[in-house]
């Protein structure tokens, strides 16, 4: 631990980044590469190019250019907070296993932050005139275009937008995303709807008062931090605070130079301003989380009166748009224990073993999977089903309960489930009146609605039809010994009993295998027996004979 870390006691972003580059989860692009064309192009093919999570890294640009031909000293890093699980488990200094019960215990005990005068996040300050023109304020820093080709203006994704309610003084901060409309304006886009951003009522609040609402940008907090911004709490619970329960010490914040708001003292770089609370600004296209492109459309104006930075400081964006992407692991990682958590300690339905929001295309708010112990009562499923539906008013379009023998990371394992286990006339409900969350403007209209599907087996079944397991890791064994190309195993890939199984026949399997089925063959000749019709079961016929 070096001696700011020490300080601290929590670590910044570039203690963070250097963290990732000593475990190997770095990819460090020193050629020449163009922030408006190019970068998240490149950063793209992670997520769509067939590389599994587990083999994601970070990117740093050491080089970066843009279309007019300008070079910019500061780095700018992509996916360092969350490609990966295991990227986002180091920002939260945790074991994977750990994140849920880390982030339930933060909420429950959140720290109060320590306000600090000697803030690295100052040591450059840019104000005034200094902020207007080419090359200049929000111009200088090399922001990236997240969708060429689509998107109308570079944006910044990873900002962390902060602001207070002008009753309390409470402060809120939400991710939220902010486009560059020049050197010292950018529009900002605080969801509107319900479970939308919390700065947003704070703006109404603003308006009534009829007066500009303060507001900052960071970019580039202390992981810990930087995590709460797209972390669902409360209105009213100061997002430091808890950022203070997940470090285990209170944040180090500073005053702002322009506002009295409290921002992270340890960032690289804060953008200060105020909200316009009457003229809105055409905002957007720009490619968002739920997969397409948001249209244009009004929003808030950010006018900046101070951007500070430190000195050496780095830009941090997040990959976004089509999932899977680093803005969907953000929120998977955060939102999956939150949702197990209400389901078991807040409703008590102990039956749920896991929650899995679906990530890939749909953006893991529409698609939700409950994982279920054997034997759950049905009522219990049910039960699991309308919580798990009704947490959020932007999740849980589709709710599916499946057993725990089905991988719902797997689609045609769910399929199966579907396909078996579930008889759509008595294990499906559709409720109408659902908000239609966040997704594309365009395309249907009006309200949405909820499925609820029970997938999990009602009644024992026969054996699903691989060989046992100890025959397949033998053959996996010999698969490798004679050279066979590599194998990716899928589950299911061996059989296990549903139930609907017996010693007696476990017994003619091994008898079978052993090489005996004539003995096998004896037994059956001593159970032979007229007047019934073919296929009837053995037990069935044996309940005759009763
Ligand atoms: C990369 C990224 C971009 C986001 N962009 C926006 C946005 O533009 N507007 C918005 O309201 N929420 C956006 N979100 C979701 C919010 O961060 C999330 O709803 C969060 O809980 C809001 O915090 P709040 O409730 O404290 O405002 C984004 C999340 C991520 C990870």
């Amino acid at each position: 631990m070096n001696s700011q870390i020490k300080k601290r006691g929590y670590p910044d972003f570039q203690d963070h980044v250097a963290a990732l580059e000593a475990a190997n989860l770095v990819w460090r692009i020193d050629q020449p590469v163009n922030k408006d064309s190019e970068l998240h192009a490149l950063v793209r093919w992670q997520f769509r190019g067939g590389i599994p999570e587990s083999e994601r890294k970070a990117f740093v640009f050491t080089n970066v250019t843009d279309s007019r031909g300008r070079t910019y000293d500061m780095p700018v890093v992509v996916g360092a907070l969350a490609a990966s699980a295991e990227i986002y488990r180091i920002g939260m200094g945790v074991p994977l296993d750990e994140i849920g019960s880390t982030w339930i215990d933060a909420i429950n005990h959140p720290i109060d932050p320590m306000v600090v005068t000697d803030a690295p996040c100052q040591e450059i300050v840019i104000k005034g005139k200094d902020l207007t023109g080419e090359g200049k304020g929000l111009d200088a820093l090399p922001v990236p275009i997240s969708t060429p080709g689509f998107d109308s203006a570079p944006y910044l994704t990873a900002a962390n937008f902060i602001t207070a309610d002008p009753d309390t003084g409470v402060q809120n901060m939400g991710t939220y995303r902010g486009g560059l409309k020049a050197s010292n304006r950018m529009a900002v886009r605080m969801a509107t709807r319900s479970g939308g951003a919390g700065g947003y009522a704070h703006w109404l609040k603003y308006q009534e008062r009829g007066m500009k609402m303060p507001c900052v940008a960071v970019l580039g907090s202390p992981p810990a931090i930087a995590y709460n911004g797209p972390q669902k709490l409360p209105l009213n619970v100061d997002e430091l605070s808890v950022a203070g329960g997940l470090t285990g010490e209170p944040i180090r914040v500073v005053k702002c130079l322009t506002n009295d708001l409290l921002v992270p003292a340890d960032s690289e770089i804060i953008i200060e301003g105020l909200v316009d609370i009457e003229l809105l600004e055409a905002e957007a296209p720009f490619g968002e989380s739920h997969g397409h492109i948001a249209l244009e459309e009004y929003n808030m104006i950010f006018e900046v009166t101070a951007i500070t930075h430190k000195k050496n400081a780095m830009f941090s964006s997040i990959i976004s748009q089509v999932t899977p992407s680093e803005s969907s692991v953000i929120k998977r990682v955060a939102y999956e224990p939150m949702f197990l958590s209400h389901l078991r300690d807040q409703l008590g339905i102990k039956g749920v073993r896991k929650v899995v929001l679906h990530e890939p295309l749909t953006n893991i708010r529409r698609v939700i999977f409950l994982v279920m112990e054997p034997e759950t009562p049905k009522t219990q499923v049910w039960r699991a089903l309308h919580g798990a539906a009704s947490l959020r008013a932007d999740c849980g379009k589709y709710v599916i309960a499946v057993n725990e023998d089905i991988d719902p990371t797997n689609t045609d394992s769910v399929f199966w489930s579907l396909a078996y286990r579930a008889n759509p006339a008595e294990d499906v409900l559709i409720l109408p009146n659902r908000d239609g969350g966040h997704g594309p403007r365009g395309g249907r209209k009006g309200l949405d609605s909820t499925m609820l599907v029970d997938a999990t087996l009602k009644a024992e079944m026969p054996p699903l039809a691989l060989p046992k397991r100890e025959y397949m890791e033998h053959a996996r064994d010999l698969w490798e010994k004679f050279g066979l190309p590599p194998l990716k195993p899928e589950s299911p890939w061996h059989g296990y009993s549903l139930g609907d199984w017996s010693e007696e026949w476990d017994e003619l399997a091994k008898e079978a295998v052993a090489g005996n089925y004539e003995a096998n063959g004896r037994r059956t000749e001593n159970m032979r027996i007229s007047g019934i019709k073919p296929e009837t079961l053995i037990r069935d016929a044996r309940k005759n004979d009763d």
